[in-house]
């Protein structure tokens, strides 16, 4: 009897000085990425890494693949996508399914101020040009291959909507999403209506 509450008690103490973690269901394989991706997979403003929490796994999978294949992130011009690259290689195809699956059940990140922006013109272009893929909520279409935006930030969108249109992502001949996406990067007439565009999908994420 005594034997059985000293089991329990001690049981007890375990549980009451185990840290609290918001991520300990993460697969083991999640720890190294988390210091740029963030614990909560929130992404970093500053080390340029996006959000990856509530991303569609299918697209994760996707990328995480491409970067160990060599379909994104060699292009010589892609210094952020070339880090990727050099982490991805070392994910089997076991690996990968498992931190798609286990990113894409995270709850999305908590929206920051949305930029300052001509939001009516954002509006105008972001339904004309981006909304038929990406979803009139900016919340992707997994049946498209349409990533969510509504959980990147501003900088990261900008910087991939760039690469699209100056041939750094979406030019291999095996990303075959990646150059639907590189043909719609032309649609946005300026740099400005980009930015407004951007500010939009903020102000959606602010808005939920
Ligand atoms: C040294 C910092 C760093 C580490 C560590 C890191 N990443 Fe990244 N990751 C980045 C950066 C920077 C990008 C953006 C690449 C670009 O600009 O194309 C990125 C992009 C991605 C993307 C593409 C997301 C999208 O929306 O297209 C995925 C998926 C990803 N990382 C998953 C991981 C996983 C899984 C790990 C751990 C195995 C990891 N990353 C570790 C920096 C990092
Ligand atoms: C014809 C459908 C389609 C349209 C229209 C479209 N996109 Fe995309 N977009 C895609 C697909 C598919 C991908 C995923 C490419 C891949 O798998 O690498 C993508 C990827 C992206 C990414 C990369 C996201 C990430 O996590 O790295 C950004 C940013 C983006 N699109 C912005 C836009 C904007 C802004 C517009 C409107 C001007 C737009 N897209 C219009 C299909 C579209």
């Amino acid at each position: 009897m005594s034997k059985m509450l000293t089991l329990i008690s001690s049981a007890l103490l375990v549980f009451v000085l185990t840290p609290f973690s918001a991520n300990a269901d993460a697969p083991s394989s999640y720890q190294p990425c988390a210091a740029c991706h963030g614990e909560a997979a929130q992404g970093s403003t500053e080390l340029k890494a996006p959000a990856l929490a509530a991303q569609d796994a299918a697209y994760l999978a996707r990328q995480l693949q491409h970067f160990k294949a060599g379909v994104r992130g060699a292009d010589p011009q892609d210094t952020q996508g070339a880090q990727m690259k050099a982490l991805a290689a070392a994910l089997s195809d076991e690996d990968i399914v498992l931190l798609a699956d286990y990113l894409a059940a995270l709850p999305p990140p908590v929206a920051t101020a949305p930029q300052t922006g001509d939001l009516k013109n954002g509006n105008n272009y972001y339904h004309a040009s981006c909304g038929a893929c990406h979803g009139g909520q900016a919340q992707g279409n997994p049946g498209l291959n349409a990533p969510a935006l509504v959980t990147l930030d501003a900088a990261y969108i900008k910087a991939q909507y760039q690469n699209f249109q100056q041939g750094v992502r979406g030019e291999h001949p095996d990303d075959k999403y990646g150059r639907q996406m590189k043909m719609m990067s032309g649609s946005l007439p300026s740099e400005k209506d980009l930015d407004d565009v951007i500010a939009y999908i903020q102000s959606l994420a602010a808005a939920q």
